[in-house]
């Protein structure tokens, strides 16, 4: 079984994206919407937040667990090793397309991730000539967690989205990362206001990275667990 995890909803798309790569696949998505949010905790609150969701997706049987959060994903190095064995975080395979796409490079991402500056650390440890501007944009995801998508936007989504869009293009990059998985279920407004940059998402990236793994104990079933 595939375990996919998030403090929310964003993780979602990773889950569409793998259940479409993988149709007979058996995914359980952990939501944990009782510790949300994860891009304003501290390092050590975060780590056991993340540690504990792949206990908990293990118990319940996952062999393979996908940390469709970018937040979770930079403290992945600090899992010891045992326990971190069949996990996929999501900016490592994003900063390599990234690296090899672009040197104008913009992220937008929660606060925790802005201040690991994890995305810029891993795309010019593959590319030292790539400049990357990293942008926070916390507050998209309680807009999004409560019900801000694409074409259902409100006066608050909108005008926030207006500035958001002001900020990235004064960076002058031509590739965005979506450096926050909540961030994707708002990407055709964001692409509609910055029509010449092109998108990156690590939730589709991430779940394409485990898709092409061998898998094991593969059976039909889609679950989502959420408290
Ligand atoms: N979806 C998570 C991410 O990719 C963060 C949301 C949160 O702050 O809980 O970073």
């Amino acid at each position: 079984m595939i375990g996919i995890f998030d403090s929310g909803v964003g993780g979602l798309t990773a889950y569409s994206e793998l259940a479409r790569l993988l149709p007979r696949a058996d995914i359980l998505y952990l939501a944990d919407r009782k510790n949300a949010p994860y891009g304003t905790k501290e390092k050590d609150e975060l780590i056991s937040l993340v540690r504990r969701d792949i206990q908990r997706l293990r118990a319940l049987g996952a062999e393979k667990i996908l940390v469709a959060c970018c937040t979770a994903s930079t403290v992945c190095s600090f899992i010891p090793r045992e326990e971190a064995t069949g996990v996929i975080p999501i900016i490592l395979p994003t900063a390599r397309i990234a690296a090899a796409r672009s040197e104008k490079i913009a992220v937008i991402a929660t606060k925790y991730t802005v201040n690991s500056q994890e995305f810029t650390k891993q795309i010019r440890s593959l590319n030292e000539r790539a400049t990357v501007t990293e942008i926070e944009a916390g507050r998209l995801v309680s807009l999004v967690e409560s019900g801000a998508r694409d074409g259902r936007l409100d006066r608050a989504a909108e005008e926030y989205l207006d500035a958001l869009a002001e900020k990235i293009a004064k960076t002058g990059a031509d590739t965005l990362i979506f450096g926050c998985t909540h961030f994707t279920h708002v990407e055709g407004e964001l692409k509609s206001r910055l029509p010449h940059i092109s998108t990156l998402h690590p939730s589709r990236i991430g779940a394409a990275a485990l898709a092409s793994l061998p898998l094991v104990g593969m059976g039909r079933g889609k679950r989502i667990y959420t408290e």
